[in-house]
């Protein structure tokens, strides 16, 4: 049965271009309920760890420097069959695949700044929601 949980950053680019109150309102509007949030920078350290499956690719140098240059938006979301569902909402890696209207869509300039980040699995979503979040702040 699929979860009911995942987890989602607004990157550096989508706070820097001052998206936050937009984004939050699509997803809210869109049947996900906030039950932990924060602002917070990620260290080199945290992004590193965070994306770690993705430490072989060409990109990881630049993925690390892009996700701690300033300040993301970190949330656990509640809503039924939330990882697919998320995931569908905020569109392609790649903003020239996102369909219309979606957030990657709307808010992202390339692949590499994609504005957002949707868990790809219930026991991700799980994993990451735990890496930033303690069980207490989660509501
Ligand atoms: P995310 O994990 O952030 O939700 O993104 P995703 O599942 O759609 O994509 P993933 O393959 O997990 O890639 C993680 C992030 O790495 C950056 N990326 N850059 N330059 C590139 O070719 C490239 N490919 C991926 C993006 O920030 C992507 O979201
Ligand atoms: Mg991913």
């Amino acid at each position: 049965m699929a979860g009911n949980k995942t987890f989602t950053m607004l990157k550096p680019d989508a706070v820097e271009k001052g998206h936050i109150g937009a984004i939050l309102d699509q997803i809210t509007a869109s049947g996900f309920r906030i039950v932990a949030m924060k602002m917070t920078q990620m260290s080199k350290m945290e992004a590193e760890q965070f994306y770690a499956i993705h430490k072989e690719r060409p990109f990881f140098g630049e993925l690390v420097e892009y996700m701690t240059r300033g300040p993301i938006v970190a949330a656990i979301l509640e809503k039924d069959n939330a990882v697919e569902d998320f995931r569908a909402l905020i569109g392609a890696t790649n903003p020239e695949e996102a369909a219309e209207g979606t957030i990657r869509k709307k808010y992202a300039a390339s692949i590499g700044e994609n504005a957002i980040h949707g868990s790809d699995s219930d026991e991700n979503a799980a994993i990451e929601g735990s890496f930033h979040f303690a069980q207490k702040n989660v509501f």
